[in-house]
């Protein structure tokens, strides 16, 4: 996988993609492929151009070598490349010049695993180290690069090391700098807000910088952390992919620069915006992981990878192929009027209905009737369960159901306990009255005791041995971030130190607890990112739970998120957030291929649609299996129509989803073309019995199901007249 010839051409390569790169003449790292895998990949060093070029600055190497159209591995900025550097920040002379000269390098078997921040897992791989130097300032740069033997993915991180006597400042600190020949290519990015996540935009990479970050302390609705640099004109099954993304959960930015020359510069990392951290002599800094995939056909093909590679090496290894039970949520059902008594009447509904879990969300702790209070003080409220959360558990667990409960440990209200004993335990700047976001603030989680207290409160509860999940809220960005606990100096390394204490917490709940299911959430998909995700195996996508409205969401965020990951539950109609009204079926074929299926409705809707609930959640719980591990695809996607294919991980059950949004006459007979069946196989279609053949709905497609307005005709199949239809095939392979 990695090889590295005498003079320094590095190359790793599998069946994927090769990524080469040398040590040029002047000694700096320089870049000379990322693509499809090459038999010869060292050779593609001879074949490299350099000119000189006008009013551009020569490096030190002489007048045919300019940095400033020289890809390059991991550049810096004052030594005449002009680009947006991966590496910038105070040297020990106070000025900003660095410049990385390789030093050395070796080649560890498998994949080492980052101390502090959380990595992907390694198997079957082998890791480049490459270290650079800046002789003069005594700073060292470890790049590692990690190659998987069957997976498309390249895990990229950056180490700095101050190797001499004078303190360094970091500004910026990327994981990964990756410079792409030039050519015409489109951003494929994520962006949204509350309940409008993973909007998929498509741009062309301007000439200039293009960005996305966060500075709100998440990784945030407003971008998701990804990318995907494309071949101009790329589709689902043609062109060329570039795409990244970082295991970060706090403020990351992805930014895109085509420089004068027309080559594409992408860095990922954490955000040098406000970002600051010193490096005393002897210390180091560990860069989150950036993931980058290559693929040659499309944005199918770099699902598929991103897909397995999460599943496999990313989330939770004990969730890995399990299927998740289906649940009811007592949020949309009762909101914050939850107590005892009402959720033991809910969870006898949900055992009436068949869901193998009842979910009790926001409203269980300390004085807690709305949102203004009581966060921090996580004791059940003694007037609403009097005999406290182990007894309702068990209770619950009586009745032959599973248990989940909803935290939000980040936070606090300025009403509560918490708060008043421990004032100044909050992110907050001195002399500056700190905002509220939901009536809340925010923990400052880069203080050690706060992380133990949290530990404290949380272990409390779960160590009754009656929960099976949890779900992991955090409601608000990140304002006045500051801590008391910091020097000075110090207080622009606040907001990766939260993310340090952040995953610390996590990992000591979630190796203590390896067997709670654990549900990332964050007013929604506000912080949905790899790196929740390698704690939490279940993501909350969306607080959208209307379906037409989650359409988009699930569509985007399947570019990069296997669905083994998300959940959707049944919501109310008329839809609460945005007043839509639609079927019961269409609430759930929207999340028909989320691992997680469930509902969140109140004891009168329980009632009202009780068989047709009864019989979604039979189908919830007998095709679960097959809801982790499959393959996901995105057929169609226009504004008023979308149709998804998921195949079972053993190939034998293959669905079809199909959403009409607006109804109108006289429309055309559409045709599914599916993808990845047996063309020799034979497919029968479960509600009817009847046989298509595999290579016939692969070239011929499958009709689509009609919205009746005319006559009907028994040829055709039908879907409920009027707006928001939605149809949900199942096949299953016959031969
Ligand atoms: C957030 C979540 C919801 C729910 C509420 C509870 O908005 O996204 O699902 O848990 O908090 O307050």
């Amino acid at each position: 996988m990695i090889t590295v010839s005498e003079d320094k051409t590095f190359a790793l390569t599998n069946a994927h993609f090769s990524y080469v790169f040398r040590v040029s003449p002047e000694g700096i790292l320089e870049h000379l492929h990322y693509g499809g895998p090459l038999a010869d990949p060292l050779s593609v060093a001879v074949h490299h151009l350099r000119t000189q070029r006008e009013v551009a600055s020569n490096f030190q190497g002489g007048p045919y070598f300019s940095l400033s159209d020289t890809p390059q591995e991991f550049p810096s900025f004052g030594t005449s490349d002009y680009r947006f550097p991966a590496l910038h920040g105070r040297n020990s002379d106070g000025n900003t010049v660095f410049s990385l000269h390789y030093k050395k390098y070796r080649i560890v078997k498998d994949k080492p695993r980052l101390k502090k921040l959380p990595s992907a897992r390694g198997g079957n791989s082998e890791t480049l180290i490459v270290t650079l130097e800046d002789p003069l300032h005594k700073l060292e740069v470890e790049l590692h690069y990690t190659i998987y033997q069957d997976y498309g993915v390249l895990v990229r991180s950056a180490k700095f090391k101050n190797k001499g006597e004078k303190e360094l400042q970091l500004q910026h600190a990327f994981s990964s700098a990756l410079d792409l020949p030039p050519q015409d290519y489109e951003i494929l990015h994520l962006h949204g807000t509350w309940s409008r996540e993973f909007n998929e935009e498509r741009i062309d990479v301007p000439k200039g910088r293009f960005v996305i970050d966060s500075a709100r302390g998440t990784s945030s609705a407003a971008h998701n952390p990804f990318i995907a640099i494309v071949q101009k004109g790329a589709t689902e099954t043609f062109g060329r992919v570039y795409a990244t993304t970082l295991m970060y959960s706090g403020n990351f930015a992805l930014s895109v620069e085509k420089g004068e020359f027309e080559g594409v510069r992408l860095l990922a990392g954490i955000n040098p915006f406000n970002f600051h951290w010193r490096l005393k002599p002897g210390k180091k800094f560990c860069t989150p992981e950036a993931l980058h995939v290559y693929a040659d056909e499309g944005l199918r093909g770099m699902s598929h990878i991103w897909h397995e590679f999460i599943r496999d090496k990313i989330s939770p290894e004990q969730f890995r192929h399990k299927p998740r039970p289906t649940y009811l949520n007592t949020w949309e059902a009762a909101y914050f009027d939850v107590d005892e008594d009402k959720v033991l009447h809910l969870a006898d509904k949900a055992k009436e209905i068949g869901v193998d879990m009842l979910v009790l969300d926001d409203g269980w702790f300390e004085g807690r009737r709305d949102d203004t209070s009581s966060l921090g003080d996580w004791t059940a409220d003694k007037e609403r369960f009097p005999n406290g959360i182990p007894a309702l558990a068990a209770k619950v667990k009586a009745k032959g159901l599973k248990f989940g409960i909803w935290f939000e440990p980040e936070m606090v209200n300025p009403k509560s306990q918490l708060f008043k004993a421990h004032p100044d335990w909050i992110l907050h700047v001195p002399g500056r009255t700190p905002s509220l976001g939901r009536n809340q603030l925010t923990l400052d989680l880069s203080r050690p005791e706060v992380i133990d207290y949290l530990f404290g409160q949380i272990d409390d509860v779960l160590s009754c041995g009656d929960i099976d999940y949890v779900k992991w809220d955090m409601n608000r960005n990140m304002t006045e971030v500051g801590s008391a606990g910091q020097s000075r100096n110090r207080q622009r390394e606040v907001s990766h130190r939260y993310m340090i204490g952040l995953y610390d917490l996590l990992k000591r709940l979630v190796e203590k607890y390896p067997d709670i299911l654990f549900e990332n959430c964050a007013s929604g998909g506000n912080r949905f990112d790899l790196g929740m995700l390698s704690y939490m195996a279940q993501n909350w996508t969306s607080d959208m739970c209307d379906p037409i409205g989650r359409l988009d969401i699930i569509n985007g965020c399947s570019y990069l998120f296997p669905l083994d990951v998300t959940a959707a539950y049944i919501g109310p109609s008329p839809n609460h957030q945005n007043g839509r009204v639609s079927s019961i079926a269409t609430r759930f074929n929207a999340g028909a291929f989320c691992a997680a299926r469930g509902i969140s409705l109140n004891e009168e809707d329980i009632d009202a649609h009780k068989v047709e609930l009864q019989s979604l959640m039979k189908f919830a719980k007998d095709t679960a299996p097959d809801m982790v591990g499959g393959r996901f695809e995105r057929l169609v996607k226009t504004n008023n129509e979308v149709c998804w294919q998921y195949s079972s991980r053993d190939k034998r059950t293959i669905y079809l989803a199909y959403f009409h949004i607006l109804a109108a006459p006289n429309l055309p007979f559409r045709r599914a073309r599916m993808v990845g069946l047996d063309p020799k196989a034979e497919y029968m279609l479960v509600e009817d019995g009847a046989r298509y053949a595999g290579d016939a709905l692969m070239q011929n497609g499958m009709p689509l199901p009609y919205v009746a307005t005319g006559q009907v005709n028994n040829k055709v199949r039908y879907m409920t007249k009027g707006d928001f239809s939605s149809y949900l095939f199942v096949f299953k392979k016959a031969t």
